[in-house]
């Protein structure tokens, strides 16, 4: 069985201070949840803070984003190598990235690349706009965008990484998608491709995890989905007493606790 994995994407809050400070007011209760792994990503000037402070425990620390050049003159990035000196995990794709960065389906593939070449796992953001959906094309866009993303790799490293799957429309709205709509994106579309294109070993392997809008009192019938592997939350991830609830539900929601 896949192991479910939910993680907070602190988006551009959190001071190094103020991170900390959270990740200290929820340590004890998110390490007492089994079977579920919890990542927090915060921005990166906070990373090593919080990377030091849960050393040494099952939490993981990732990356909002990292550039795929090694070193030089690329100034305001961030090399795949400096993340890796902290992080495990790196978000890549985000679509606030690609809305307000140009960020491009090329782009994130070479970011995937760089990650992986670097041992990160990598957690790719995929997902269609409201005007998508309302046209009927979340399926086909939402497959190039998997398609686009993991050109030129194998299945071995595809079984090893983690897609989520983020509508526009759901991120920040407090209008998540229904559990349904959520699992046939992730199951129908997401996994399928990788099983069409990959073999039904990286399909069964890949963990896909839904992201957009979840809260405490609507994770668990997300997370009872047999196709969603976790959830990468944004706003709900910024306090302790909702992040745990998310992440205690989730255990709930797999038969764990
Ligand atoms: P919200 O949970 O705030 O909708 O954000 C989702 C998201 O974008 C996580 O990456």
């Amino acid at each position: 069985m896949r192991r479910p994995i939910i993680a907070g994407n602190w988006k551009m809050n959190k001071t190094a201070a103020e991170g900390t400070a959270l990740v200290q007011a929820m340590m004890d209760d998110l390490l007492a949840v089994p079977d579920v792994d919890k990542v927090v990503c915060p921005p990166f000037l906070a990373v090593p803070d919080v990377s030091r402070l849960i050393q040494g425990t099952e939490l993981g620390v990732g990356a909002q984003d990292l550039y795929w050049e090694e070193s030089g003159a690329y100034t305001g990035e961030v090399s795949p190598a400096m993340v890796a000196e902290f992080c495990s995990y790196v978000i890549i794709g985000h679509s606030e990235r690609r809305e307000y960065f140009h960020e491009t389906d090329e782009g994130v593939n070479k970011k995937i690349k760089a990650a992986l070449a670097h041992g990160l796992t990598p957690i790719i953001c995929v997902g269609e706009t409201l005007e998508l959906r309302d046209q009927g094309k979340t399926e086909p866009w939402v497959r190039d965008q998997v398609i686009a993303a993991l050109q030129g790799l194998s299945a071995e490293q595809v079984a090893s990484m983690i897609i989520a799957y983020e509508p526009i429309w759901a991120i920040g709205t407090g209008r998540a998608a229904t559990a349904s709509d959520a699992e046939q994106v992730c199951g129908g579309v997401v996994r399928a491709i990788i099983g069409d294109l990959y073999g039904q070993e990286a399909a069964r392997s890949v963990r896909i995890q839904y992201g957009g809008s979840i809260k405490a009192d609507n994770a668990e019938e997300i997370m009872a989905q047999p196709n969603i592997d976790g959830g990468l939350v944004g706003g709900a991830s910024l306090q302790a007493k909702s992040f745990v609830e998310i992440v205690r539900a989730t255990a709930r929601a797999k038969g764990f606790i």
